[in-house]
């Protein structure tokens, strides 16, 4: 059928297909220019075979299809981003079964038109509520050329419904300018050959029709029943338009990850009983927006090559690291951060720490070069941390190391803008999450960072090695850095690793070390894509390792200076523990012996 057989009186009144009270404006209109206009199309616009097809909607007045914000959109799963954000929906009578109150087909698509202000949804992300008013399908052709209008990672599925509601206490008009007027739901239909042909789309199915004319139907199925088993937990968020003239880029979209799978015979229902295929709108250009996904959905794992670099000798390196698809890089909590001690804010609850096996000699699975870092990773579920004002049980996943060249130093944390040698990092993930979650939960992981200070050179100082034993460094046991750097000429290729079958175990390689001071601040993860989902935790005191230890992970990583540089603090709050002004004196202390040696040795 020629969607396009309008005259301008048809452009003028149906740029807007959301069913609403001015719809009903314009149906009456409508019915009473029905004789002019055989075969139902409504509005100037069509998907094929007019003038007015979609690469030249942008040219009907008032449109805003030419724009940089527009929908469908192709959505590409590496480069999407899970975010905290988008908890729940709450639903609100989409299981009412008197919620719809008739289907018309308007010459562009079947339409459902729902009653008015029954059928609510808010949560998932969106700033309020918002009011359903119908929904609507599109789709391809009986020869089953797919057509819904999202993609996923270039998939097209069979069909696609869209739910579309305008944000609560606004009109139709307000909605169609208000920069989140509009929220629309996508649902994917995927067609299978097993599946029950559901009863509810079979007597949906069964009211479609060529006329133009509102179908009144018998109330015997809801919302809820039509989406069956989809997991609403499940879904993509972008910004995005109105896929039909005006193509107002208005539309808060959600995208469910799983389809709603109905009986291919059904899906056929739609083409051959409303006359038309092939009724979606090509997919648009990002234009830089990104699209997030709520932390339930399943996303590909990132690509493993390091594509970025802490030196100059990549493109990508810590400035342009904001540029990295799915990137958190360029955020307002970003670390690390210099720590002013005398800044830090005393916080009672800060309290001693649970670590839970951490004595465990066996508990490192293996060690690996990522051509970033050094890292052990932990066997799974063996190690623990709570307590210490966390607030969550952590399992602990790995730790590694930061590290500089032999004559800069290379901990990412600086204390009052001094850098240590090194800085390990210990990982935790918050138990009641998985690892896609917490990196899209503020304090989904919990990092122990532990600088290191070199034995050696505080020895060099000699005869003020009485003056050491007011430090606030602490020996660790050396035996167990040699066992575990042992294993650097294992792993000196990029992404080897050797498995770890010497006895060490975390309390040996932090030795004696104070662990109840300590600062704590939210921030990131300090590499690519810096996901903002990280409790830091920065004891105050250092470990100590024998200088010619630390020296063998530049050695035989072959790499150097791997830390990242400080990042601005945001009028982020740094606090220490309760127990951490003695340790804070200690260091004010320290600092001034340090200086009034340093003048004596000049
Ligand atoms: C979201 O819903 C899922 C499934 O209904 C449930 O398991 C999960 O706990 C909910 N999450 C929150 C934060 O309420
Ligand atoms: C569901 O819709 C009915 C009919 O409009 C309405 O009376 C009821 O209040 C709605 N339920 C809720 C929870 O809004
Ligand atoms: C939410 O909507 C209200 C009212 O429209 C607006 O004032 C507020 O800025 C919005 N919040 C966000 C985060 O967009
Ligand atoms: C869609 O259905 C087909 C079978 O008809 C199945 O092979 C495919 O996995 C389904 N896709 C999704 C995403 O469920
Ligand atoms: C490193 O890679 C080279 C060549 O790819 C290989 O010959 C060598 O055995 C590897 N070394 C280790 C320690 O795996
Ligand atoms: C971290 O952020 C949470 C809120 O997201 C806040 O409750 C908590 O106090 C913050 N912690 C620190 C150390 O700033
Ligand atoms: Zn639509
Ligand atoms: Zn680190």
């Amino acid at each position: 059928m020629n969607a396009c057989s309008q005259g301008d009186v048809f452009k003028a009144l149906r740029i807007f297909d959301l069913g609403s009270k001015m719809y009903l404006v314009s149906v009456v209109l409508f019915l009473s220019l029905g004789t002019l206009v055989q075969g139902s199309s409504g509005g100037g616009w069509c998907y094929t075979g007019c003038e007015q097809s979609p690469q030249h909607w942008s040219d009907i007045p008032g449109s805003f299809c030419g724009g940089k914000s527009q929908s469908p959109i192709d959505i590409v799963t590496s480069e999407v981003v899970a975010h905290a954000d988008l908890h729940n929906f709450t639903f609100v009578n989409f299981s009412y079964q008197h919620a719809i109150e008739h289907l018309e087909n308007n010459g562009h698509t079947v339409k459902l038109t729902l009653e008015d202000g029954a059928v609510e949804v808010s949560g998932g992300g969106l700033n309020g509520s918002y009011s359903a008013l119908q929904f609507h399908f599109h789709w391809g052709d009986t020869e089953f050329h797919p057509g819904s209008e999202h993609t996923v990672d270039g998939h097209r599925y069979p069909m696609e419904m869209h739910i579309v509601t305008i944000k609560k206490g606004l009109t139709v008009e307000q909605a169609k300018v208000h920069p989140e007027g509009i929220a629309a739901l996508g649902f994917f239909i995927n067609a299978t050959e097993h599946g029950n042909k559901s009863e509810p789309w079979r007597m949906l199915t069964s009211y479609v029709t060529k006329n133009d004319t509102e179908v009144k139907l018998n109330h015997t199925f809801s919302i809820d029943d039509l989406i069956g088993e989809v997991d609403r937990t499940k879904f993509y968020r972008y910004h995005g338009s109105l896929t039909t003239p005006n193509c107002s880029e208005v539309v808060v979209w959600t995208v469910f990850y799983e389809p709603i799978e109905i009986h291919k015979d059904l899906i056929r229902m739609f083409p051959v009983k409303a006359g038309f295929t092939n009724i979606h709108r090509p997919t648009q250009a990002l234009n830089g927006r990104h699209v997030y996904a709520s932390p339930a959905t399943p996303l590909p794992p990132l690509p493993p090559s390091p594509s970025w670099c802490y030196d100059s000798h990549c493109y990508y390196e810590p400035s342009k690291w904001h540029l990295l698809p799915g990137s958190s890089c360029g955020g307002q909590r970003q670390s690390p951060v210099n720590i002013e001690t005398e800044k830090a804010v005393e916080k009672s609850s800060l309290g001693e720490f649970e670590f839970t096996n951490f004595d465990n000699k066996h508990a490192i699975k293996y060690i690996t070069n990522t051509g970033h870092a050094v890292k052990c990773v932990m066997a799974d579920d063996s190690v623990e941390v709570s307590g210490g004002g966390l607030g969550h049980d952590y399992t602990t996943l790995q730790f590694h190391f930061h590290w500089g060249s032999h004559d800069t130093k290379g901990s990412e944390h600086t204390m009052d803008s001094k850098r240590y040698p090194m800085e390990m990092h210990i990982v935790n993930k918050r138990k009641d999450l998985t690892l896609e979650e917490a990196i899209a939960t503020p304090n989904g992981l919990a990092v122990l960072g532990f600088l290191i200070e070199s034995k050696d050179s505080s020895k060099s100082g000699g005869g003020s090695s009485g003056h050491e034993d007011t430090t606030s460094s602490s020996s660790s046991d050396m035996e167990a850095w040699k066992k575990l750097t042992s294993y650097l000429s294992a792993i000196q290729n990029i992404s080897s690793q050797a498995e770890v079958t010497a006895e060490i175990s975390i309390d040996d390689l932090l030795g004696s070390v104070n662990r109840d001071e300590y600062y704590r601040y939210n921030g990131s993860l300090t590499t690519p894509s810096c996901n903002e989902a990280v409790v830091w935790t920065v004891f105050t005191n250092a470990v100590k390792v024998d200088q010619d230890l630390m020296m063998k992970f530049p050695t035989y990583a072959g790499y150097h200076d791997v830390f990242r540089p400080i990042q601005p603090l945001h009028g982020r709050i740094i606090y220490r523990s309760a127990s951490g002004a003695a340790a804070r004196t200690g260091h004010a202390v320290l600092l001034l012996l340090l200086a009034s040696l340093s003048t004596l040795f000049m």
